[in-house]
């Protein structure tokens, strides 16, 4: 029977890729398309020189690595180009993973993207030719000028940041100065603060499958998402996933993030563009299984039926939305529909309905037993100081009882 196998490109992790590896295991052993049946392998990407003409033997890779490591990097753009391998995410669209292409892209569809500044750096290279350049064509510019138009509070971060680095919140004038003159060579954004919101939303998507949880940014690492099932009416919950849906589609990311406040009333994304999010067991608890299950449904339907791998992108079918006379919710309506033709919105759900149909009661049995219990427990003896390991076992123990339970 032909192979379809599933590589696993990681970092230091090993909790998900420890649970998805032992869900794989417990799930049918054949699946089938297009009249063939094949059988399902998991395998780890290792990394080493490689010819650019190799082939491969991966179908799908899960990328939790390239963005910030080059190797991998380099041979998934071999792997999309020579060997048509299907990945999370494109490598082409890294470039786009910044800050700054995602907001501009989402401010032309007519989202509502808090009002955002690019400043020149405060320190350019330093070269002669630099020296020369700045002093021919830079303006001078009044950074407290700029701040008073958009109104503190502000935020001032890396265009194209990532895990809080370099960000700063700003209240006046005098911290204003302060954090611009520290910013050194980075490139930096002049952000409207939303203070006093209603919510805060992390929306995780993988594939067309979005859930939207509520989160609090104030807490350390593993208190920011609540368990919560009610904290948004029916409507922003559809918004928060329809455009985190729309986002993916649109630059062809299959697994990513999108963080989003809502204030009086209009929800304002404010950060969507998160190669391949933190899923750790001790971030999600609660929702892990969640993501476990639907990582596997959407890696196992992109590599059974073969979904052809999409590098290209086609702005243009959202831009002529956009640029049409239509209202925001009725662009909403037809980027989604977009969004769900370039996902296969049915063709993955009778897929998952068909082949997946025991994956739910497979992931409960699962995170029941011994084998899942030794995960959490490494996990957190990983991941916390010693005298916290008894306390968060049993917290991260309490949570997904809970999950099992519900
Ligand atoms: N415009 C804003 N209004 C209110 N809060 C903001 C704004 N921008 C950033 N923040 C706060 O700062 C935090 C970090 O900012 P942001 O998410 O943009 O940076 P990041 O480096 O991409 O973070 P991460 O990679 O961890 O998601 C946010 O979670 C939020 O709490
Ligand atoms: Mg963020």
């Amino acid at each position: 029977m032909e192979s379809k196998k599933i590589g696993l490109l990681l970092g230091d992790e090993e909790d998900w890729p420890s649970t998805f590896e032992a869900l794989a295991k417990k799930l049918p052993s054949a699946f089938s398309s297009k009249k063939k049946s094949c059988q399902l392998e998991v395998e780890r990407v290792r990394i080493h020189p490689f010819d650019l003409k190799a082939s491969t033997s991966y179908n799908l890779v899960i990328d939790r690595l390239a963005y910030w490591h080059f190797t991998p990097r380099e041979w998934l753009k071999k792997a999309a180009l020579i060997n048509n391998t299907y990945l999370l995410n494109n490598p082409f669209s890294f470039q786009s993973m910044e800050k700054h292409s995602a907001y501009c892209a989402m401010i032309r569809l007519g989202l509502h993207i808090p009002e955002t500044w690019f400043l020149p750096p405060k320190t350019g290279p330093d070269t002669e030719k630099y020296r020369i350049t700045s002093a021919k064509y830079h303006d001078l510019f009044n950074l407290s000028e700029i701040a008073e138009k958009i109104g503190y509070p502000l935020y001032m971060k890396p265009f194209d940041g990532g895990g809080w680095r370099g960000v700063s919140r700003i209240d006046n004038e005098e911290e204003l100065i302060e954090v611009y003159n520290n910013s050194g060579q980075m490139l930096m954004h002049l952000q409207a603060g939303l203070d006093n919101y209603e919510v805060f939303v992390r929306s995780l998507a993988i594939g067309p499958q979005v859930i939207s949880l509520k989160y609090d940014p104030s807490q350390p690492m593993h208190g920011r998402y609540v368990v919560d099932h009610d904290f948004l009416s029916p409507e922003k919950g559809k918004e928060a996933r329809i455009i985190t849906k729309v986002i993916n589609a649109f630059f062809r990311w299959d697994f990513n993030s999108c963080e989003a406040i809502i204030k009086n009333g209009t929800l304002w994304p404010f950060d969507f563009a998160n190669a391949c999010p933190d899923i750790a067991l001790t971030s999600l608890h609660y929702y892990f299984p969640w993501a476990i299950k639907s990582l596997m449904a959407w890696s196992v339907f992109s590599a059974v039926t073969e979904r052809p791998m999409r590098i290209t992108m086609d702005f243009e079918k959202y831009f002529e939305i956009a640029d049409s006379e239509r209202s925001y919710q009725e662009k909403l309506t037809e980027y989604e529909k977009l969004a769900d033709a370039h996902f296969e919105i049915d063709r993955f759900e009778e897929f998952r309905e068909e082949q997946l149909k025991d994956l739910d009661s497979v992931m409960l049995e699962l995170v029941r037993s011994q084998e899942f219990d030794n995960i959490l427990t490494e996990t957190v003896r990983s991941t916390f100081p010693q005298h916290e390991h008894e306390h968060y076992i049993n917290h991260y123990r309490g949570l997904l009882k809970h999950w099992a339970a519900e």
